[in-house]
């Protein structure tokens, strides 16, 4: 069911579970960076056992009145036991202390580290928390939940949170997607979540420790994933390949190509080099560093085998989105890629050169740096081109 404004969303998800869903349209962009053109959600749950009651995890205090309003329509929080809180970032953990003042006598349960972070960033009451660790379990009569600690996914204070007798498994922002849906799994309709951008930007620099847990996942095999942001699943074959993929970095028939050009010449090679990769076999798609999202550049970046950067040069530098993108590379570290570099320049050459010592710095082996006096001729083109189709033949390499 949705309230009137449909600014939350609430579905029983099993017999006492129920998923309340705030969706947030208002904010342009996630954590004040990453563009969000459909919006995103925060998701809490309300578990009602037979002998006790508990809450998994809070939203951004921006959102707090349609947070209390959509419990309140749930459960009154008086009578709440325990709240747990799986990850202490203010999108989960804004409202959790005036939650604590309205429970009186509700416990909150977290890992060490969420309690001293949730202590310093959302006022957490340490007198009435208590740690928990790895494999703990808390009764609620005829359900339970077990704790397990899943450390950077990506902060250290993590953990998920499985209900046994529903088998279903909390995993607050692993598996999380955008998109301001009021559809509550992903199999209803796809295409109005956005996961790949999610994972790209928010996990993606702990896909070890993602993968970590992923494997756990695989194991306990749970009936439903219910994360923090998005929809939920209950056909996991499809979200942990993706995440087994994704974390595993393995390559797809895929090329990006980033484009910095400030008077068409560098992207008229770019556009050639994307020739030669189609050629290869490569799906290729051509992304303006001026325009282009950096969770798009970031999403992208995951799935490529091959990645060709053309770049001016400006002030004896790459352009300037071309600088963003390489400090985004750094960050993120992406892994089984193979590149290229090219670009057009007017007097003085330097940008092809400083992005190849930042790919090769960051173990992405370069095929070939190409750099081209002025407006490109038609050998250029056919230089270009050709470096492209090598380029694709190479990352052909890296796809099994
Ligand atoms: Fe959705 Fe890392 O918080």
């Amino acid at each position: 069911m949705s309230c009137e404004l449909m600014t939350w969303v609430k579905s029983e998800i099993s017999e006492g579970v129920i998923l309340v869903r705030v969706l947030n349209t208002k904010s342009r962009k996630f954590e004040n960076y990453w563009p969000i053109p459909s919006g995103t959600s925060y998701n809490f749950y309300v578990v009602k056992g037979s002998e006790g009651i508990a809450l998994i995890d809070g939203i951004d205090i921006r959102f707090s009145d349609e947070f209390f309003e959509a419990l309140e329509s749930v459960v009154n929080p008086e009578d709440i036991d325990y709240v747990i809180t799986q990850h202490t970032e203010p999108d989960h953990s804004g409202t959790l202390a005036e939650v604590m003042n309205r429970a009186p006598k509700a416990i909150l349960l977290g890992t060490k580290q969420a309690l001293m972070i949730g202590e310093a960033l959302a006022d957490f009451p340490l007198d009435r928390a208590k740690e928990v660790k790895d494999g703990d379990e808390v009764g609620l009569g005829n359900k339970t939940l077990r704790f397990i600690v899943a450390p950077m996914i990506h902060w250290p204070d993590t953990m998920l949170t499985y209900l046994v007798e529903d088998s279903i498994l909390f995993t607050c922002d692993l598996f999380g997607s955008h998109g301001a849906s009021e559809r509550i799994f992903y199999d209803e309709d796809p295409d109005t979540f956005e996961f790949v951008d999610y994972y790209a930007s928010i996990l993606m620099a702990y896909y070890n420790m993602a993968a970590k847990a992923v494997a756990k996942v695989k194991e306990l095999s749970p009936r439903i994933i219910a994360p923090s942001h998005g929809a939920l699943h209950r056909s996991l074959d499809e979200i942990l390949s993706m995440y087994e993929r994704w974390t595993s970095w393995k390559p797809s028939k895929k090329a990006l190509v980033v484009v910095g050009s400030q008077y068409e010449n560098t992207a008229r090679v770019a556009e050639a080099a994307a020739e030669g990769l189609r050629e290869a076999g490569l799906e290729t798609v051509i992304l303006d560093s001026s325009d282009a999202d950096p969770d798009d550049l970031l999403a992208h970046t995951l799935e490529a085998s091959a990645i060709l950067v053309a770049t001016s040069t400006h002030n004896g530098r790459p352009f300037f989105g071309i600088t963003v993108y390489m400090e985004l590379l750094k960050e993120y570290r992406p892994r089984n890629k193979v590149a290229a570099v090219l670009g057009s320049f007017g007097w003085g050459g330097g940008g092809t050169k400083a992005v190849r010592q930042s790919l090769e710095s960051l173990g992405i082996p370069v095929l070939e740096e190409l750099a081209f006096k002025g407006k490109p001729k038609e050998t250029d083109l056919e230089r270009a081109r050709e470096l492209g189709k090598r380029l694709g033949e190479e990352a052909l390499k890296l796809v099994s």
